[in-house]
């Protein structure tokens, strides 16, 4: 009897032994597709997200250059003067209000010819000029030009023809806190290329917007 259960024994032991082998290997096989289906699955998901991701922020690395069409036109890439108007079309003595027209570029778009803002530009002798932006320093209203002074309606500032802080017309005081802003040029082959800046409003000092 004993002896009959040594050999059971035995032939369990043995039994299990070549039973498990096989079950031990399809679990490992079974363990091994996991893991690949895993690593495969994130590479198939989060491959494009990186990618797209990559391609959005790329304008942010500051490539702000303008299409190769734009790069010898009127707005010329390298430099910030525009054109804005000609001599010819000036009277000695007259203020006259001209649209700035130019190029817009952000990290994104590149937009040709966009209005960007406006100027007076006053011959004073048959080649040379002077140029203001016709923001109202004051609050950013667009100042008038009556011939002999320029005013703002909406709080009356005023100012001479030259720029300069005038009595506004109400008789309060000039509620703008400097003089017009004035802007640099170049005269060439009878056109005026204006240095075109925004200044912001409602401060003592001359600052340019970037
Ligand atoms: S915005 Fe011109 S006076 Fe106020």
């Amino acid at each position: 009897m004993s002896d009959d259960l040594r050999r059971d024994d035995v032939a369990n032991v043995d039994g299990s032994d070549e039973s498990s082998e096989p079950s031990s290997q399809g679990n490992t096989r079974r363990g091994f597709f996991e893991i690949a289906s895993i690593v495969l699955g994130a590479i198939v998901g989060v491959g494009p997200a990186l990618i797209g991701l990559v391609a959005f922020l790329d304008p942010l690395r500051g490539r702000r250059t303008k299409p190769k069409l734009y790069e010898e036109g009127a707005g010329n890439g390298t430099s910030s003067l525009v054109r804005v108007a000609s001599m010819e079309a000036l009277s000695l003595g007259e203020p006259q209000r001209f649209l700035v027209i130019d190029d817009q570029i952000d990290a994104w778009n590149f937009t040709p010819d966009e209005p960007v803002g406006a100027v007076y530009i006053e011959k004073l002798t048959p080649s040379t000029v002077r140029v203001f932006n016709t923001t109202c320093p004051h609050a950013g209203c667009s100042v008038e030009c009556n011939g002999t002074a320029y005013e703002c309606p909406c709080h009356s500032s005023s100012f001479n023809l030259n720029g300069t802080k005038s009595v506004s017309g109400s008789g309060r005081a000039n509620p703008s806190p400097r003089d017009m802003d004035a802007l640099d040029y170049e005269v060439r082959d009878g056109e005026i290329w204006v240095d075109f800046k925004n200044f912001y409003t409602g401060r003592d000092e001359k600052k340019a917007k970037a």
